[in-house]
């Protein structure tokens, strides 16, 4: 199926800015809030908003005028969902709003209407139970600020069939933005990981060992400086696996079985591959690494070039 129509439903904070993204790729975007007046708030917030964006440079020229002339608000779900060949739910993270929201999504769509989910944590086989056709349900969930964050997960749970993950995988092309498919857990990919280091980052705070300001300087100032570029597997493939096997066994020494080494760290170091350095390793195969070390260094000294101009974040001033 190739999407045209796309209707979101819940047009806040992340409704809204997936639904400027999409008008910004050429489809045509109806939105719904909890009522007919909030909802055209909101669309004129997102006309407002798209047209101080691209005067500030941060939108494409020409994207005001697409929000503008793909965007509307309808003035009832039933309505905005009625034509769509993709309907986005966007409304709050509690199950008990989720739930009918996505009943009533399903009831006024058109039967082969694709339907997809922005929640952040919530498992989709949970949402999808009371579904009639569970089978066109997924997880597409856009990151905050949606129309600068690039990656979008997809999160098929076992019922989902293939051609409604193809047809969120097509749309979230034509957004420009990048898919990854991911398997139906808790959190997903990104909210289990950012949600590990905040919790190890408020650890550290407990124990006394940094306070959070420098807790943040140093994520952003080593291992969050390298993350706009790479994960954390081609990382640790450029680091070395041994010497991160090393690490973990003194980590495990101190923090017991929670920080151990990885099964699969373990078997790739006894087969003797360390990573960039010999026989490749978690993603970086073997071979010639030259032209990835000049990228990786000339990626680093760009970005500091960069965070020089913006200068430092300013701090939030209270209204
Ligand atoms: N805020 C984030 O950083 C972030 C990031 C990624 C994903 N998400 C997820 O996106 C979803 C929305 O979060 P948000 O931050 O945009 O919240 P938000 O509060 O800004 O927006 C939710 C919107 O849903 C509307 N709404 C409530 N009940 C409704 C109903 N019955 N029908 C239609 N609209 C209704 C509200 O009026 C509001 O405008 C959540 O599932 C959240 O977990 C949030």
């Amino acid at each position: 199926m190739v999407i045209a129509q796309v209707a979101v439903v819940g047009a806040g904070y992340m409704g809204g800015g997936i639904a400027q993204v999409l008008a910004m790729a050429g489809l045509r975007v109806t939105i719904a809030d909890a009522d007919a007046q909030t909802t055209q708030r909101h669309l004129e917030r997102l006309r407002r908003e798209a047209s101080e964006f691209e005067e500030q440079g941060l939108f494409d020229p020409g994207s005001a005028a697409l929000v503008e002339s793909n965007l509307s608000a309808a003035a009832s779900l039933e309505e905005a969902v009625a034509e769509a060949d993709f309907v986005e739910e966007a409304v709050l993270e509690v199950p008990e709003v989720k739930g009918p929201v996505l009943l009533a999504i399903e009831a006024a769509a058109r039967p082969d209407a694709v339907i997809g989910s922005n929640t952040s944590t919530l498992p989709i086989a949970g949402l999808a139970e009371q579904l009639k056709h569970p089978e066109r349900f997924l997880g597409v969930h856009f990151s905050n600020p949606a129309p600068f964050i690039p990656g979008v997960e997809l999160i098929a749970h076992a019922g989902t069939d293939e051609a409604s993950v193809v047809a969120a995988e097509e749309l979230v092309a034509r957004t420009g933005k990048l898919s990854a498919r991911v398997n139906d857990k808790a959190g997903f990919v990104l909210n289990r990981l950012q949600y590990v280091l905040l919790k190890e980052a408020a650890t550290l705070v407990e124990e006394g060992v940094a306070t959070a300001e420098d807790v943040d300087i140093i994520v952003r100032t080593t291992f969050g400086y390298r993350l706009p570029f790479f994960g954390p597997f081609a990382i640790a493939d450029m680091a070395g696996l041994d010497v991160y096997a090393a690490g973990f066994r003194t980590l495990a020494e101190h923090y017991g079985e929670r920080l151990a080494p990885p099964a699969v760290l373990t078997e790739l170091v006894d087969g003797g591959h360390y990573g960039v350095k010999q026989d490749g390793g978690f993603v970086i195969p073997a071979g010639d690494a030259a032209p990835l070390v000049a990228y990786r260094n000339r990626a680093y000294a760009r970005l500091g070039q960069l965070l020089r101009e913006l200068g430092p974040a300013p701090a939030a001033t209270k209204e």
